[in-house]
């Protein structure tokens, strides 16, 4: 129970929550293999917080001894209480939908197919091309609002749908919008080959390598990502971007081995990412490397069950392993129009099978894990943010058993209460 106590309490808290029926929280973070089933568990807990911070969590009773005639007092009532989510991989800067071609998937059109025709990712191009900065950030601000609605307060963020300098930063200082969260930005400027590249693919590498890298840093960007996949960049690609990206100081990440085994997770690890992400058709071993890294692996399966083909990340191999696994939603307007936390943790369990533990976990600290800011964001413990929900529920474990319900009761985020959405209440 130390893990999650304060060494001392504080004098006056800005807000304290008491009467919490359940606290969950991750062990540490990262945690791998069995690890992610030991969440740390107290009753009748309460949590102080004194700014944008979590001081102490004690006791209800400890927590409101030191309540003063400034704090703000939020009475749980014996609802369950778990850390803001923290959503580790999102295309969430975009312009336009793809209804229509997620009509043609339905058909039986392969999403790779449609990408090789000129759509897909493409055609999100051409629209976030055309959109402006202040468009591309109105839209990005209406994803936030749903999100943190729904519990998730920190987010990642890439570029990608921009395809050259200057449409890649205006991605780039889109995301930067003002909200109660905290914004991890990550450059993907090798999400595709633009059309006006397609018989110059050594340069585009180059002009990603030489001049969109440099600036991305400028313009914010802590990670640098490539989508590593038939259709868009080989191994040897990924490899000559990243090496670049490290020298330059960012760190890592991979879209690996999505749909066709290319050994992206193996790239990752030889290369010391930070993540290697959606790993429907990994090898076995991918798995082990993976496992034995301190590479992220992070699922989307919300993505997974849009686009045919790709097959599902062999998600249990990859716990009982011992990898360091997250879960994401993969935000974005073609392969996963779903911004929902609480209903990835539900689909991690239902479809990749993970414990509610497990996906907890993973929604949490792995995934704060996943894009650098663990030390801050994704459990309940002293000094890290004051990012916590009050689920509408005494048992945490409803957020996984009941699909698709509304169950984020309070959400506070940087030690402000930022949302009371309308949850659905008991079942
Ligand atoms: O993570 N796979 C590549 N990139 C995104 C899809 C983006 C899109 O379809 O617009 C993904 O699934
Ligand atoms: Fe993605």
């Amino acid at each position: 129970m130390s893990d999650t106590s304060g060494a001392g309490l504080p004098a006056t808290p800005d807000l304290v929550i008491l009467n919490i029926g359940k606290l969950a929280s991750a062990p540490a973070a990262p945690s791998r293999g069995p690890e992610m089933r030991s969440l740390i568990l107290r009753s009748d807990a309460g949590i102080a917080v004194v700014g944008d911070k979590i001081a102490a969590v004690e006791s209800s009773a400890v927590i409101e001894a030191v309540a003063g005639g400034t704090t703000m007092i939020i009475d749980a009532g014996g609802r369950a209480v778990i850390p803001g989510f923290v959503d580790p991989h999102t295309h969430a800067v975009f312009a336009g939908e793809r209804r229509d071609e997620f009509a043609r998937r339905l058909e039986g059109q392969e999403y790779l197919e449609i990408l090789k025709a000129g759509g897909a990712i493409i055609s999100t191009v051409e629209k976030t091309r055309a959109a402006s900065s202040e468009e591309l950030s109105a839209g990005f601000s209406r994803r936030l609002s749903r999100m943190l609605a729904a519990g998730t307060t920190t987010v990642e963020v890439k570029s990608g749908y921009g395809l050259n300098l200057l449409d890649e930063m205006k991605m780039l200082d889109a995301a930067s919008v003002d909200w109660p969260g905290q914004t991890v930005k990550t450059f993907l400027g090798a999400h595709a080959l633009p059309p006006e590249f397609r018989e110059r693919r050594d340069e585009y590498v180059r002009l990603v390598c030489d001049e969109m890298l440099p600036a991305a840093v400028e313009h914010g960007a802590t990670f640098c990502d490539v989508f590593c996949e038939k259709g868009a960049f080989s191994v040897a690609e990924a490899r000559l971007i990243l090496v670049r990206a490290k020298q330059l100081g960012l760190g890592l990440k991979v879209h690996a081995d999505q749909v066709n085994p290319l050994g992206g997770a193996e790239l990752a690890v030889e290369l010391g990412a930070r993540s290697a992400d959606h790993l429907g058709a990994v090898s076995p071993a991918g798995v082990r490397a993976l496992a034995g890294s301190r590479v992220a692996a992070v699922l989307l399966p919300a993505s997974t069950l849009y686009v045919s083909g790709a097959s599902r990340a062999p998600a249990r191999a990859l716990i009982d392993e011992g990898a360091i696994v997250a879960i994401g939603s993969d935000c974005n307007p073609g392969s996963s129009p779903v911004d929902s936390m609480p209903l990835v943790v539900s689909l991690a369990c239902l479809v990749y099978g993970l414990t509610v533990d497990e996906a907890l976990v993973a929604a949490t600290a792995n995934a704060a894990y996943a894009c650098g800011v663990e030390d801050r964001a994704g459990r309940l413990a002293p000094a890290y943010r004051a990012d916590i929900l009050i689920l509408d529920s005494d048992d945490y474990r409803d957020l996984a058993y009941r699909l698709g319900a509304r169950l984020i009761k309070t959400v506070i985020a940087g030690g402000q209460v930022v949302a009371e959405p309308e949850s659905d209440g008991p079942l």
